[in-house]
């Protein structure tokens, strides 16, 4: 093994996972409302739609929502145990139904979240504001 090709791996990977949560939050908070406010609300204590209420979504852990149904797919992922923080975020708003798949290992698996979010940096801004959310 090259010892500092894998040095410079650990470095970048480290600079990567800091970066995702460098997003600009108030940038966020405009893409947010833009992009998931069809399907998510943010405030605390806010109504489910067509997904749950996302407040204190980076500290209460995946499929706490109350009242709300999630997909088969998604409680299997949830009871496998994962957290949400900058870098399962970004794999997910990149691809819900990929993210399942990876998560659950089950080839099948499916997100009833039909929307992906294509810009890197849409991405990290949103998970910044999420991340204000608490
Ligand atoms: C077309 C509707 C729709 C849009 C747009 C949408 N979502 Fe979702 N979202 C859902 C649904 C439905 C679920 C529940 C998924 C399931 O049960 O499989 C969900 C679940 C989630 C979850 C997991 C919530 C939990 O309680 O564990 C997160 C995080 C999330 N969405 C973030 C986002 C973000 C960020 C955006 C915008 C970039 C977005 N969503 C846009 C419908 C949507």
């Amino acid at each position: 093994m090259n010892v500092k090709l894998f040095a410079v791996g650990v470095v970048a990977a480290i600079t990567l996972s800091g970066a995702a949560f460098a997003g600009d939050a108030a940038k966020g908070a405009d893409v947010a409302k833009k992009s998931c406010g069809t399907c998510h609300t943010f405030e605390q204590g806010g109504a489910k739609k067509i997904g749950p209420n996302l407040f204190g979504i980076t500290t209460r852990g995946p499929g706490k929502a109350e009242g709300f149904n999630y997909s088969p797919s998604y409680k299997a992922a949830a009871a496998k145990g994962f957290a949400w923080d900058a870098a399962t975020l970004d794999q997910y708003i990149t691809d819900p139904t990929a993210f399942l798949k990876d998560k659950t290992g089950d080839a099948a698996a499916r997100s009833n979240m039909t929307f992906k979010l294509a810009k890197p940096e849409d991405r990290a801004d949103v998970i910044a504001y999420l991340a204000t959310l608490k």
